[in-house]
């Protein structure tokens, strides 16, 4: 493998106040300021269309895609009632004294964010032509309050490594029609072409420390990138420590309407697709396991919200293959955990015995270039003595050390993990068992923090910031490279490593 090598390049980059835009928008104008001094071509970004109508359905959550492989996606669609996010809400103090003061919360639907939903119809077209005069059209969906009005299309039989373009249109009582949203995708390519492609990793957004009133800066930046998918890596709203509290499925979900209708994050959606992962805080509480509860809001309910906020599927452990070169694995962290205050042992498990041997299984199987693990929490961390929730802590340590152990048996040379959940960049070898971890930071500066510390016996590379990771994968002949950039909230690159492999 390659040494590892600092590099600082890249410009600051100041995208402006989206803020009151009838649609999110991302201009060509924020592209190109995005993109400053980089050799890029400017991507088709999708952006505002002209509102259909003025009495709804609206759109003002956005589309997610997700689970894309070479050939399916899900398309998530939701109904609402207003063309707009509730900019005008009750606002909620960052940090509150809930024992001396506890905040007063008003009806979801008067706070600051809420976009409550409308009953009515949703249909995709899609094809790979932008003007559509290909599309192949759904049937058209009666959505309801019974699913929070969303509705996931599930695509099937897309052409390998294409850009599909598509809108999401709406209809309600006699078809009188609804807001249409645009957006696209990319499909992945076969197993036998060569990967050359970036994608990006971000995780743990807050929503009072985003940093900017329109979204948390790395959108703006990752979309400038052109990333052909981006994972979200669990901690994607903060149900316990982000006001007001969810502690009822109502309040849960009030937290991604308040999130994911913000301008950037609605920008970002549309225009790549996503893989979704939950941590604890968007489950239900800090280092949460199930049976527990949160006021009225179960684990349970937590999980289902989730997998209906999220463009996923039933299973929540999964991977996808992109060409011949990249295999990437999504474990879950929540699901199958043993209780964290439980003695550690061979019992005692995060990922649980049916996950663990599908990993190891399809790991085994794969005949990927390289093999990725993105996982919401850390496997070599190091992290913080006092915390006991992740295979990096004493806890978790018989796990942990065991699937180290393994990977270092059996894919000691082309395996990385890439983590969530630790709120500062790194990129760590473990000292006996050698696995390579990066870790992604938190997505806003001010979210940032929490480190033990530089570790030398650990640490490649350490700092305390927010910021996001791209990958990107480039193939020359028989030889493919990987390269890890951890990246600032502006994009700007602080650490990179790269590897090259003989392509098999
Ligand atoms: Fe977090």
């Amino acid at each position: 493998m390659s040494p590892h090598s600092r590099i600082a390049t890249g410009k600051l980059v100041d995208r402006g106040n989206l803020s009151g835009l009838p649609i999110p928008v991302v201009t060509r104008r924020d592209f190109l300021a995005a993109s400053a001094g980089a050799a890029l071509v400017l991507p088709q970004i999708v952006s505002a269309e002209a509102i259909a109508t003025d009495s709804g359905p609206f759109q003002a959550t956005g589309t997610r895609v997700g689970e894309v492989t070479e050939n399916s996606a899900i398309v998530w669609t939701r109904l609402t009632k207003h063309s707009q996010r509730n900019n005008d809400g009750v606002e909620f103090a960052k940090k509150v004294d809930r024992k001396s003061d506890p905040p007063t919360v008003p009806p979801v639907a008067q706070i600051e964010g809420a976009c409550p939903g409308m009953a009515g119809r949703v249909r995709l077209r899609y094809g790979l032509k932008s003007d559509l005069s290909d599309a192949t059209a759904t049937d058209w969906i009666d959505v309801t309050e019974a699913t929070d009005f969303i509705h996931q299309f599930k695509l099937s039989g897309l052409k390998p490594d294409s850009t599909y373009h598509y809108v999401s249109q709406t209809a309600v009582g006699d078809n009188s029609p609804g807001q249409e949203f645009r957006g696209k995708f990319f499909t992945a390519p076969i197993p036998t072409m060569p990967s050359s492609f970036r994608f990006c990793v971000m995780t743990c957004q807050g929503y009072p420390d985003r940093d900017h009133k329109d979204g948390h800066p790395i959108y703006p930046s990752m979309l400038a990138l052109e990333p052909k998918f981006v994972t979200m890596t669990g901690d994607l709203v903060y149900y316990d420590s982000n006001e007001p509290r969810a502690v009822t499925p109502a309040l849960a979900r009030l937290h991604w309407e308040r999130m994911f209708s913000l301008p950037r994050l609605v920008a970002m959606m549309r225009n790549a697709s996503s893989y979704w992962l939950k941590d604890d805080h968007d489950t239900l509480t800090n280092d949460s396991w199930p049976g527990m509860k949160a006021g009225e809001l179960t684990f349970a309910e937590g999980q289902t919200i989730f997998q209906q906020q999220a463009p996923i599927g039933k299973q929540s452990y999964r991977t996808f293959r992109w060409g011949h070169d990249l295999q990437i694995w999504f474990t879950d962290g929540r699901d199958f955990r043993s209780p964290n205050k439980v003695p550690d042992g061979p019992e005692k498990t995060i990922w649980g015995a049916e996950q663990k041997a599908w990993f190891k299984r399809t790991v085994q199987e794969s005949d990927a270039t390289w093999k990725l693990l993105i996982s919401p929490t850390p496997l070599v961390g190091p992290d913080r003595q006092n915390k006991n929730d992740n295979h990096s802590n004493i806890g978790f340590a018989h796990e942990g050390d065991e699937i180290r152990e393994w990977l270092k048996a059996n894919v000691p040379d082309n395996f990385f993990v890439v983590c969530g959940d630790r709120h500062w960049q790194y990129h760590s070898v473990h000292p006996t068992a050698g696995t390579q971890e990066f870790s992604v930071g938190a997505a806003s500066n001010s979210h940032a923090g929490g480190t033990p510390g530089e570790d030398k016996t650990y640490h490649r590379f350490h700092r305390v910031k927010g910021g996001f990771l791209s990958v990107d994968l480039r193939r020359e002949g028989q030889q493919s490279q990987i390269v890890f950039q951890l990246r600032d909230v502006n994009g700007v690159v602080g650490y990179e490593a790269k590897f090259n492999r003989a392509v098999s």
